[in-house]
């Protein structure tokens, strides 16, 4: 046999048992979760939304505990340890809804416990006016962030949806203390708050995703 026979026969074989193996393999999803085009199921969109409020809560948490680090002993003190001790309770509670339905949480919490310290602290010490400018930024993407998971959220969902509005009420009251102790007095604060929106806009995206 030629040289060229033998390959073209090489080639028919490797085609045939190519053939045999798309017929043989189990039916799968054609999707994976990550491929481009992919929608998760119901659940796997629900699960989602936890890791990301657990994330948020966890990122919000350490916002605060760098702010304090720093203002701690200030003027502001006891209104950033108010709003500390409310992100823990939001944060305890996406912990137990966590546990309950084994969702995994973000692989970026390592990211989230190190850049939200140093969003908390670095605000702080540019001044106690970036410090609620900062958490005017978050808290207001935070209110977008809840109220669009509430609206998608179906009526089965009726417990998870009654809490994200709780706490998003919270968040509210969070920006508001913000305002009130003068987060638009902040050295360039059009282009601070912008610059945290956007990346707390991607936290968001990135904790969805990873
Ligand atoms: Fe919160
Ligand atoms: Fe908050």
């Amino acid at each position: 046999m030629s040289a060229a026979a033998k390959h073209r026969l090489r080639k028919t074989r490797q085609a045939a048992r190519a053939g045999a193996d798309r017929a043989n393999a189990p039916p799968g999803p054609k999707y994976l979760p990550g491929d481009p085009g992919f929608r998760g199921t119901r659940t796997q969109e629900i699960d989602a939304m936890i890791r990301v409020d657990q994330a948020g809560e966890y990122g919000a948490q350490r916002i605060y505990e760098g702010q304090l680090r720093i203002l701690g002993e200030g003027r502001h003190g006891a209104v950033l340890r108010h709003m500390q001790e409310q992100e823990q309770a939001h944060l305890d509670a996406f912990n137990k809804v966590m546990t309950e339905r084994r969702v995994r949480p973000t692989a970026l919490h390592p990211i989230w416990h190190a850049a939200g310290y140093l969003l908390g602290a670095g605000t702080a010490l540019m001044g106690e006016k970036a410090a609620m400018a900062c958490t005017v930024a978050v808290e207001e993407t935070i209110d977008e962030h809840y109220r669009s998971q509430h609206d998608a959220l179906p009526e089965e969902e009726a417990e998870l949806k009654a809490m994200i509005e709780r706490f998003r009420q919270e968040e509210l009251e969070h920006r508001d203390i913000g305002l009130e102790h003068g987060a638009e007095g902040a050295p360039a604060y059009p282009v601070l708050y912008g610059a945290i929106k956007r990346a707390s806009k991607l936290a968001i995206w990135l904790s969805e995703r990873i």
